[in-house]
C-alpha cells in the first residue's frame, strides 16, 4: 500500500452525540410502556410526530406544479425568506439595513452567522446561557470563536436568574456576541419578559454587545405573535443583530432542514457588505440550501387558506403542550414552574444517577441533564411518568398530591 498511512492519526476520538445515542437506546428497549421524553420533536396524543396537513397539501401542489429543480442560488428561495420575515418581524416593508437568507435549518443559520462574525470580528467572544442547547457551543467554536457562559437558570424558582446574568455580562467587551433564545428556552422552557428584553437591549447598546437570537419554536409557546415580540423589541432597539430561524418544529419539517438567517446592520452599506460575505460563506459551506422544505413553507404562507390550516394545527400543538404542562405542574411543588414554562422542554430537578434510575426502573428516556420533552407525555403515560419521577424528588407534604387529570387542565 502506498500513500500516507498516518493520515487522520492526529484526530482525537469523539464521544457519540448523547441525544442521538438516547434515540437508539430507546428504540431497542423492548418494554411496551417505555416513555420517550428525549429528543425534541413534537408528538401528538398518540406519540406520533405526524406530517402536518398543510404540509401534505403544499407537497402535493408542489409535485403537480413544480416545473424545474434548477439551482436557485446561494440565497435560496427569496419569496420564502420574505414570507418568513413577515412572520417574525410583522411587516414586510423592505429595509435596506436588513436582509435574510435561506439556510439548511436553524443550525445552518447559526453556523453561517457564526462564520460571518468570525470573519468580521475574529476576537469576538460568544456568551452562551448556562445551560443551553448542547450544539450551540460547538457551532461557534468550530467557526473559530471563543465561547463563554453566563448564569441563566435559577433552579429554586424554575425561572431566569436575570440579575446574575446581567452581573456576569458586565464582563463583556465591545463586539462580543450574546446568544439569546427567542422564546421557549432549550432546555429550561423559560423566556424573558418584555421588560427583560428591554433591559437586554439597553445592555447591548451600553456595552457594544451584538445580540444573536435563536428563534426555533415560534408558535409553540404562547402563539406566533407573542413568541416573536421579545426578538422584535430587541432588534428594533439595537443597530446590529442576527436572528437564526428554524421551521423544524413549527412546520414539523425536521429532516427537510428549513431555516433562515436574518441580519440587521447599522447602515445599508454595512448590510450590503454583510450580505455579500454571508453569500460567499454559504457558497463554500453548502453552495445552496435544500429547496423542498422551504418551498413547502413558501406555498403554505403564500396561500390564505393553507396558512389558516397551518395556524390551526400549530395552535392545537401548542395547546396540547400547555395542557400537559398544567397537568404535570401540580404533581409536586418542585415541578410547579413547569406549568408556566413554555415550549417543548423543561428541566427536572434531578441528577444524572436519577435519570439513569428512571430509565432502568420505568423505561423513561431523557438526556442526562434531566431535560424532558413535554410532548412525549400524554393522557395514557402521564401517571406512569409521575410514578417514576416522584421517588426522586424531595419528599414534601404535597408530594403525593393527585395529578390534575389532563381533561381538567386549565386549557382543556
Ligand atoms: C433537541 O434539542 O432535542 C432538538 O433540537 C434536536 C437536536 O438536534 O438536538
Amino acid at each position: 500500500m502506498t500513500g500516507d498511512l498516518e493520515a487522520f492519526s492526529a484526530l482525537g476520538p469523539q464521544k457519540p452525540d448523547a441525544l442521538l445515542a438516547l434515540i437508539a437506546m430507546h428504540r431497542t428497549d423492548p418494554r411496551p410502556d417505555k416513555i420517550d421524553v428525549g429528543v425534541g420533536v413534537y408528538r401528538d396524543e398518540t406519540g406520533e410526530t405526524p406530517v402536518m396537513r398543510a404540509v401534505k397539501v403544499a407537497e402535493a401542489r408542489l409535485v403537480s406544479e413544480q416545473r424545474s429543480k434548477a439551482y436557485l442560488g446561494a440565497e435560496g428561495d427569496v419569496r420564502f425568506t420574505e414570507l418568513l420575515a413577515d412572520l417574525v418581524f410583522g411587516t414586510a416593508k423592505p429595509d435596506p439595513k436588513c436582509f435574510g437568507l435561506q439556510t439548511p435549518g436553524g443550525t445552518g443559520a447559526l453556523r453561517l452567522g457564526a462564520q460571518l462574525l468570525a470573519r468580521a470580528t475574529p476576537a469576538a467572544r460568544v456568551w452562551l446561557s448556562q445551560p443551553t442547547w448542547p450544539n450551540h457551543g460547538p457551532i461557534f467554536a468550530e467557526a473559530g470563536l471563543a465561547t463563554l457562559v453566563h448564569p441563566y437558570f435559577d433552579v429554586e424558582i424554575g425561572d431566569i436568574a436575570f440579575e446574575a446574568m446581567l452581573h456576569a455580562l458586565e464582563r463583556s467587551r465591545p463586539d462580543d456576541v450574546i446568544l439569546l433564545h427567542g422564546y421557549c428556552h432549550n432546555p429550561t422552557g423559560t423566556q424573558f419578559t418584555l421588560d427583560q428584553w428591554g433591559t437586554l437591549a439597553d445592555l447591548c447598546n451600553r456595552r457594544g454587545l451584538i445580540p444573536f437570537i435563536d428563534l426555533a419554536y415560534q408558535g409553540l409557546g404562547d402563539g406566533i405573535e407573542p413568541d416573536g415580540a421579545g426578538a422584535r423589541l430587541l432588534i428594533d432597539a439595537v443597530p446590529t443583530a442576527l436572528l437564526a430561524y428554524s421551521c423544524d418544529k413549527n412546520f414539523a419539517l425536521y429532516r427537510d432542514r428549513v431555516g433562515a438567517l436574518f441580519i440587521q446592520a447599522a447602515s445599508a452599506r454595512l448590510a450590503e457588505l454583510a450580505r455579500a460575505n454571508a453569500l460567499a460563506l454559504a457558497r463554500s459551506l453548502w453552495s445552496m440550501p435544500p429547496d423542498h422544505g422551504a418551498a413547502v413553507v413558501r406555498t403554505i404562507l403564500d396561500d390564505r387558506e393553507l396558512r389558516g390550516t397551518w395556524r390551526y394545527e400549530l395552535d392545537s400543538m401548542r395547546l396540547r403542550l400547555n395542557r400537559m404542562r398544567m397537568a404535570l405542574g401540580p404533581a409536586h411543588p418542585a415541578l410547579s414552574s413547569i406549568a408556566v414554562q413554555r415550549g417543548l422542554f423543561s428541566l427536572l430537578p434531578i441528577d444524572t444517577a436519577m435519570v439513569a434510575a428512571m430509565r432502568e426502573s420505568h423505561g423513561i428516556y431523557m438526556p442526562a441533564d434531566g431535560r424532558i420533552n413535554i410532548a412525549g407525555l400524554n393522557e395514557t403515560n402521564l401517571d406512569r411518568f409521575v410514578d417514576g419521577l416522584l421517588p426522586h424528588l424531595e419528599p414534601s407534604l404535597d408530594a403525593r398530591q393527585a395529578v390534575v387529570p389532563v381533561s381538567q387542565g386549565a386549557l382543556g
